[in-house]
């Protein structure tokens, strides 16, 4: 599928509640796949996004379906336990920081330069902040890379983090590296 960058547009969830099921669909089947295969509950993500929403929620629209999502937060309200927190504080300044939480291209538009895009305008928008985020460091070597490409660091700070697994409906310990990159202003 070709992509035409015109049909795209974003859109904040605060103004736009109606398309949360939507987000929510589109968000359990990207953690479904590769390399996740996590099992989240409908109504257990409908949930958590309506309180998510008072965030900074990015919907990514094409052809007035929601296809994209890229979620940011204040680094100064990261829920992290504080030894999380003292170890990021060592390559970024937290209270002039924003984390990226969640950021996904549905799977029939990806590599081909829609998630570059938002990237860019992201950095663009929020040139005078660190930014951080966290990923999957196993099995995840195209996401890591789309993340250097735009001089994101890895760094030593891990999190081990239980989820479910779609594929034996077992509990699952993965492991989450953080990634940051500091201003240049
Ligand atoms: C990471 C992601 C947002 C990038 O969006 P995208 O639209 O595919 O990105 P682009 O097309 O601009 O760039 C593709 C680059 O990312 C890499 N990439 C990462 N995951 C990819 C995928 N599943 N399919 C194709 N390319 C992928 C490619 O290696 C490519 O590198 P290149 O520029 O050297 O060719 C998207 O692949 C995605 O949604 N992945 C699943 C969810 C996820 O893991 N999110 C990150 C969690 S923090």
């Amino acid at each position: 599928m070709t992509i035409n960058a015109e049909r795209f547009k974003l859109l904040n969830l605060r103004e736009h509640r109606h398309l949360l099921d939507d987000l929510a669909k589109l968000y359990i089947q990207v953690f479904l796949e590769a390399p996740y295969f996590e099992k989240y509950e409908f109504e257990e993500v409908c949930k958590e996004f309506t309180i998510y929403s008072k965030y900074h929620t990015i919907l990514i629209i094409y052809d007035e379906k929601v296809s994209g999502f890229i979620f940011l937060k204040s680094g100064s309200e990261l829920n992290k336990p504080t030894e999380i927190k003292d170890a990021l504080q060592k390559y970024i300044n937290l209270e002039n920081s924003v984390y990226i939480d969640e950021f996904a291209i549905c799977n029939n538009y990806r590599g081909q330069g829609v998630g570059s895009k938002i990237m860019e305008i992201i950095l663009e928008q929020y040139k005078s902040y660190d930014l951080f985020l966290r990923t999957n460091l196993v099995n995840n070597n195209s996401v890591l890379k789309f993340y250097k490409k735009f001089n994101f660091e890895i760094t030593p700070i891990t999190e081990i983090v239980e989820t479910e697994s779609a594929i034996t409906q077992t509990k699952q310990m993965d492991t989450r590296v953080y990634m940051v990159k500091k201003t240049n202003n």
